[in-house]
């Protein structure tokens, strides 16, 4: 049995797909021949970076404000006939200790990294379940898994979008839609750029591959999801991070 990635005539709309991991998974579902639709709050940024990548298209989309979410949807399908794979990968953090976490920094993590991915699968899953073919992946943590000391709106979000993932492979698998979910442990972007040498030697020593992940480590599993090679997987969180979490 020959094993390739073709998703040759399928269209990938990838959030907060202008830097770091989205990046990735765009540059990685394009070279797999995916027409992709890069997406950032910036659209002239987002039109920028699908210049370089072929067959795609750039679009602009604050994913914390759901008609921004809805419209971007629409026009995505206006632009490619369809949304095949939806790649809910856009997050912020806003990182403090639980009892200095003001309702504000809450809510705006709460927003952008759920209530985002909820309000793209309710409008993307439409055309998919017409169509009987579909594909959304989410990017959560493994600390959404496992919890973390100063994160406790971001896991709540990303522990949130487990649930999630898991009653959409529920409610949509006899159409042929599966929902998983990926949970990176630490990968190196520029979210994780932030830390001293001294935390990053600190945190390398707890994961038994002895590195921070790379971009394409978490794109290579977002590609093999989309593809047929894991037609029969829905609803699974696949942990991406070195054995941190172990
Ligand atoms: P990043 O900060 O480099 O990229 C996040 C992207 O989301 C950016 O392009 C940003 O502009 C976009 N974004 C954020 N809020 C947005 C909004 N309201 N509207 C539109 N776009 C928005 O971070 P990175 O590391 O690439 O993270 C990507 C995803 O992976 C996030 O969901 C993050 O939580 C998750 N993740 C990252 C890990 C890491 O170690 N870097 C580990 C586990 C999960």
């Amino acid at each position: 049995m020959a094993i390739s990635i073709d998703l040759t005539g399928k269209v990938a709309l990838v959030t907060g797909s202008t830097r770091g991991i989205g990046l990735g998974i765009a540059q990685a579902l394009a070279s797999c021949g995916a027409r992709v639709a890069v997406t950032g709050r910036d659209a002239a940024k987002a039109a920028a970076v699908a210049a370089d990548l072929p067959g795609a298209q750039g679009f602009g989309c604050d994913v914390a404000v759901p008609a921004e979410v809805e419209r971007l949807v629409g026009d995505v399908e206006k632009a490619f006939g369809s949304i095949d794979i939806l790649v809910n990968n856009a997050g912020i953090t806003r990182d403090n200790l639980m009892l200095r976490i003001k309702d504000d920094d809450w809510n705006a993590v709460i927003d952008a990294n759920l209530r985002s991915a909820f309000v793209a699968t309710r409008a993307a899953s439409r055309g998919m379940m017409k169509r009987r073919w579909g594909r959304i992946i989410n990017i959560t943590s493994v600390v959404g898994l496992m919890g973390n000391k100063g994160q406790a709106n971001y896991a709540a979000s990303k522990a949130g979008m487990i649930g999630l993932t898991k009653s959409v492979a529920k409610e949509l698998g006899s159409r042929n839609v599966l929902c998983n979910a990926i949970a990176p442990g630490f990968i190196a972007t520029e979210m994780t750029d932030a830390m001293t040498p001294e935390a990053k030697a600190a945190l390398t020593g707890s994961i038994p591959l002895e590195r921070l992940g790379a971009v394409s480590d978490v794109a290579g599993a977002v590609a093999w999801l989309s593809s047929d090679l894991a037609a029969y997987v829905t609803g699974q969180v696949i942990v991406v991070d070195g054995g941190l979490a172990t």
